[in-house]
């Protein structure tokens, strides 16, 4: 029997677990190799030459652990490398993630859409590419969510001061009328419930976590690599960070348990 073909993903701390997630659940026999970088997080406030010097060597690391097929799991790296990372390694397909403005526009009724992403996304080309292809005719409210992103990966969910960032975004979005609210970042899905309380029943939420799975899905059936059969459990958390604080946090954001490791920058090198 042949090996099962490994996905490597990344972010820039637990974000991606969003998109594992649903990997998980629509691949469930595909191993897979996850790293977030939490000793760098947060990105989106990070110069875009840095974000792809870290995205760069956190594809090749996970290259070299095996992994075949690279889903960049954030917005914000997906937005200063995937490109470049194309570019420089032909051979691999890779996965990276827009906001969704496109089902947005085609969507909403009031014509106005809220876009919550980080200061990075919002600077780099592909949202620029985004609006123009998509948008026409449709208002983008934008929000880059200031400390939203460190309390996340603090674990604050449901907190006062999340809930107060949010409100603060959200408010004023929902007095001009939005009835669509875009997950620009890959960590704003774990705060959906949040989101939902503040803006109501009648605003949209949309996360692009599942279509961002089945077009994984489609690539490697494409390749032939997709794997089927019962869940395996060849599935590994790296974090840049604390591997006990990661491992705390777990059951808030996945619904099953999987193991993490610590793995260490020295100098602009990853290693176990
Ligand atoms: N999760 C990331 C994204 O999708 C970035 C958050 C950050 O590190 O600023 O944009």
């Amino acid at each position: 029997m042949t090996e099962a073909v490994k996905i490597g993903i990344f972010d820039s701390g637990l974000g991606g677990l969003s998109v594992l997630r649903e990997i998980r659940k629509q691949m469930p026999a595909q191993p897979v190799l996850y790293l977030g970088d939490q000793f760098h997080v947060p990105y989106g406030v990070r110069p875009m030459e840095e974000i792809l010097q870290f995205s760069r060597t956190i594809t090749r690391y996970l290259l070299a652990q095996g992994a075949q097929l690279i889903v960049v799991a954030c917005n914000t790296a997906s937005a200063a490398a995937l490109r470049t990372l194309r570019q420089e390694f032909p051979q691999v397909p890779f996965v990276g993630m827009e906001p969704a403005v496109k089902p947005a526009a085609e969507q909403t009724r009031t014509g106005v859409v809220g876009v919550l992403a980080t200061y990075a996304t919002f600077q780099g080309a592909l949202y620029a590419s985004v609006v123009e292809r998509f948008a026409q005719g449709v208002t983008l409210l934008t929000s880059p969510c200031p400390g939203l992103v460190p309390q996340i990966e603090a674990g604050n969910l449901t907190g006062a001061e999340t809930r107060r960032i949010l409100k603060q975004e959200l408010d004023p979005m929902l007095a001009q009328g939005i009835d669509t609210v875009v997950l620009g970042c890959t960590h704003y899905p774990f705060v959906i419930p949040l989101i939902k309380e503040i803006v109501g029943p009648e605003v949209r939420v949309i996360d692009p976590a599942p279509a961002v799975a089945r077009q994984v899905a489609h690539l490697l059936q494409e390749q032939g690599w997709l794997a089927s059969g019962p869940a395996t459990d060849e599935v590994l958390l790296l974090t840049t960070g604390e591997a006990a604080a990661l491992q705390q946090l777990l059951p808030a954001l996945l619904p099953e348990k999987l193991p993490v490791a610590h793995i260490s920058w020295h100098g602009d090198q990853l290693k176990a």
